[in-house]
């Protein structure tokens, strides 16, 4: 995940940018930069690999002006060198980008056309020239932002500093975090709490659409994406320290790592994904042209994203996906081949389980590859290849958003598989690929559902029992919704196939028996309304959770979550939102220890 900072300074402040990055190195990056005033003109340092490089690079060339923008940048466009390094600048404007701009490719060949010669491969460059062509059409630094944001699509946090403007900073937030933090005669960015510590503990977070624009006066904050006007966001004094990973201004890890989503998905699909080409990569060591099956094992959530993952590489890879819980999966002893590939999947990989189950494919001559966010970790050693989901430090016990990068890696798999396989043409793979960068966009659409999904988990909350029903790949998403339900809230939960109610769950069904039906509008839509309509019949509550067309073609229910409309392909990762917030809430509305669940631990070290 990539970090940003900007310092509004009464001294030097390239030194301060510095240690404000050093707080920020748990994100993950692979090259740095600082751009600061010096006499109104604008002056970078960028180095590629860790802050060290960058730091010998400032005692070579040191820079001394009071205002400047910082970045550890996490590469998604471009490789991670110096050219493509952040800050990104031009004669008048440099900037800071933690995200993805999805319609880059577009706004780029515009300015191509108007001339513009491009110094780097990333995204983050065409928004620099894009507000310079509008500072040269004369508007201000404020109107020249808002312009450009106007025409942004994605999900990305920004900080611009301007040339001969050295009391002005402007920040914008949509799907990425960004945080304004108050000093002394001093104004700051940052990505969080943690990277403005050191100067300051009055923090103000911004929220999706606003534009901050900051003196060392203080902050202006507008509704940049809605009608312009002034939006007010509290000051609050922030409890982070280095040592601490920060709640910021949620009231659970669990609701803050929820609302990350959109940042690291978009951070764990740009490792995956070739997005300037629009390719999905290849892991090294994986020859899928070698492979005619695959093995997949893992527990609990992660074992959810494996059965959404067998889907994708069946159909789109057309391999046959050998997958089962981890706790059983060796003991079927099942007729594995030699050199064929075994993925598991953990987000601590510590799972004791799952580790057995990589150490039996070992075993039977398997090449082994993980998905997991701990690279340092015993599975992650353990393994050939690793597949990394960029999802940052989870606290929470019950997984949100390693579960969605997970998912994310997974599905960047499987278009590299088919494509390798010559299943998939080059015209598949830019459709499909094209559907995930779409991903993080629709998942900050998605959030936007909470305070509906808050006011329907108070009727949750009373109940003795609860249904999740899902076809197709919505079905382990059922499963996940029925999960995350039980683990935190203690309600007794059950996911199905929507299918298979009729076969016995269905015995179960009263009007105290809340039935969430995850049903994106595709192919499964119709089968799932009729399972929905059984439960309508026999007196169920049914919360239909779907997009736009299939609300209308549905009709009435107890409740409808609308999400935004996707790719089928792409829809779990849109539709395990929902499923998050509905747990997160009943549980919060019943008072349970959300993070730390009764009986639970983060991670299983025991068989
Ligand atoms: C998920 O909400 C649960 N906490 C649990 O099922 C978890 O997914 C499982 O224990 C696997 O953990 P891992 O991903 O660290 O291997």
């Amino acid at each position: 995940m990539c970090g940003i900072v900007g310092i509004l300074g009464s001294k030097p402040v390239a030194p301060q940018i510095v240690d404000a990055l050093k707080r920020l190195e748990y994100r993950g990056y692979d090259s740095a930069g600082v751009a600061t005033l010096e006499r109104g003109e604008l002056e970078r340092r960028r180095a590629p690999g860790k802050l060290k490089f960058l730091e010998e690079k400032l005692e070579l060339e040191p820079l001394s002006g009071f205002a400047g923008i910082g970045h550890t940048r996490w590469a998604t466009h471009g490789a991670p060198n110096e050219r493509n390094a952040h800050p990104h600048a031009t004669e008048r404007v440099a900037v800071v980008h933690n995200g993805i701009i999805e319609n880059f490719r577009e706004l780029k060949e515009e300015l191509l056309d108007f001339g513009v010669n491009f110094q780097s491969d990333t995204d983050t460059e065409v928004v620099a020239q894009m507000v310079n062509r509008e500072l040269d059409a004369g508007k201000t630094p404020e109107l020249a932002v808002a312009a450009v944001l106007a025409r942004l699509r994605g999900a990305f946090a920004l900080v611009f500093l301007f040339k001969g403007e050295d009391d002005l900073m402007i920040g914008a937030r949509r799907g990425s975090p960004l945080a304004v933090g108050y000093g002394d005669g001093e104004m700051f960015f940052g990505s969080d709490a943690i990277a403005l510590a050191p100067f300051t503990d009055q923090i103000s977070y911004l929220n999706d659409g606003d534009c901050a624009i900051v003196t060392r006066r203080g902050v202006k904050v507008r509704d940049c994406d809605g009608s312009g006007v002034a939006v007010s966001r509290p000051v609050q004094r922030s409890l982070a320290n280095a040592a601490m990973i920060d709640k910021g201004n949620y009231r659970h890890f669990m609701a803050k790592e929820i609302a990350e989503q959109p940042e690291v998905v978009g951070h764990t699909l740009a490792h995956h994904l070739d997005m300037a080409n629009m390719r999905a990569r290849v892991p090294d060591g994986i020859d899928f042209a070698t492979l005619d099956r695959l093995a997949i094992s893992a527990c609990g959530t992660a074992f959810y994203a494996g059965l959404v993952a067998r889907y994708w590489f069946e159909k789109f890879a057309r391999m046959p996906v050998d997958i089962d819980i981890a706790s059983e999966f060796r003991y079927r002893e099942p007729p594995l081949k030699e050199g064929g590939l075994a993925i598991m999947i953990s987000q601590s990989g510590e799972t004791a389980d799952t580790l057995a189950t990589l150490r039996h494919c070992r075993e039977q001559g398997m090449q082994i590859a993980s998905v997991c966010n701990v690279p340092t970790s015993t599975i992650a050693r353990d393994s050939d290849a690793v597949l990394p989901t960029l999802a940052g430090p989870e606290i929470g016990v019950a997984s949100t958003k390693a579960f969605t990068c997970q998912l994310a890696t997974l599905a960047a798999l499987a278009v590299a598989a088919g494509r390798a396989r010559k299943v998939l043409t080059a015209e598949d793979e830019f459709r499909l690929v094209n559907a995930l960068i779409e991903v993080p966009r629709l998942m900050t659409e998605t959030l936007k559902l909470e305070p509906q999904i808050e006011r329907l988990a108070k009727t949750f909350a009373h109940s003795r029992d609860a249904l999740y029903l899902g076809r197709g790949t919505s079905y382990p998403i059922a499963l996940e919704g029925a999960l995350k339900l039980k683990e935190i809230s203690y309600i007794h939960a059950e996911g199905y196939a929507a299918g298979e109610l009729k076969h016995g769950p269905i015995a179960l069904i009263d009007e105290d028996v809340p039935v969430v039906v995850v049903a994106p509008f595709d192919q499964l839509f119709e089968k799932t309304v009729s399972n929905m309509q059984e439960v309508q019949a026999r007196g169920g509550k049914v919360v239909l959770i779907t997009d736009a067309e299939g609300a209308i073609v549905a009709g009435e229910t107890f409740e409808t979550l609308i999400v935004p409309t996707s790719y089928a392909f792409v829809s779990p990762l849109i539709y395990a939102i929902p499923m998050q917030l509905l747990a997160y809430h009943t549980a919060v509305f019943m008072g349970t220890d959300v993070d730390q669940p009764r009986n639970l631990a983060k991670s299983v070290t025991v068989e």
